[in-house]
């Protein structure tokens, strides 16, 4: 089974935490985007979705399937979202795809995250994937040069912008022994919008596929 088939079956299983009625909280990324082709099958069951992307807004909307603005969703009963890393905490690295603040907006405002992944996702510690975060341009050497003293290796995700404009650093070489604290720890420095570290909002399931099938962690 190729990652691709295992990250889809992921999104298959995470179609049984849809209920009728519901606003879905979608995230991005290749995973998520088998988890839209999905919905698209069951599109009649909910009221809407909310995006964490425009990416994902634009293929929600190209099966048809209603985008909401959060402001107006309000609280979400289900957030379905990939990840680049996940512990066995369910402590999750994300934004390989720059779309984490939204992300953890949308999660945040989620009473239940599901989280999808091939199983090559989970770690036991996370930080061997880049870690990125989304910055303020003009921060963009300060926040730099604390991720130095942090012993990281902060690479200038070039080229990219993010759906609010700003810039990521992808910060190699991090062993991140504590997420919680560090995930604090960027969030304290001014210029940082969002690190990809979920760890005060991890998710609630994690959902991986395997070349068995799906194997459900919570
Ligand atoms: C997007 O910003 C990320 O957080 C994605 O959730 C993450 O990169 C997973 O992507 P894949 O599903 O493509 O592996």
């Amino acid at each position: 089974m190729t990652q691709d088939e295992m990250k889809k079956a992921a999104a298959e299983a995470a179609l049984e935490y849809v209920e009728s009625g519901m606003i879905v909280g979608i995230g991005t990324g290749s995973t998520a985007n088998h988890f839209i082709d999905l919905l698209a099958g069951v599109k009649g069951k909910i009221d809407g979705t909310v995006a964490s992307s425009i990416a994902s807004a634009e293929r929600l909307e190209s099966h048809g399937i209603p985008v909401m603005d959060l402001n107006e969703a309000g609280q979400l009963s289900l957030y379905v979202d990939g990840a680049d890393e996940s512990d066995k905490h369910l402590n999750l690295i994300k934004g390989g795809g720059g779309a984490l603040t939204r992300e953890k907006i949308v999660a945040g405002a989620s009473d239940k995250f599901v989280c999808i992944a091939d199983e090559t996702k989970l770690v036991d510690i996370l930080g061997k994937f880049p870690l990125p975060v989304e910055v303020i341009p003009m921060a963009r050497s300060y926040i730099a040069r604390e991720i130095v003293k942090l012993g990281g290796q902060p690479e200038l995700r070039e080229g990219f912008t993010t759906d609010n404009g700003n810039i990521i650093l992808d910060v190699h070489n991090l062993e991140i022994m504590e997420p919680v604290k560090m995930e604090d720890h960027f969030n304290s420095l001014p210029g940082v919008v969002t690190v990809g570290i979920f760890a005060r909002r991890p998710a609630d399931v994690l959902i991986l596929g395997t070349p068995d099938g799906a194997r459900v962690i919570s």
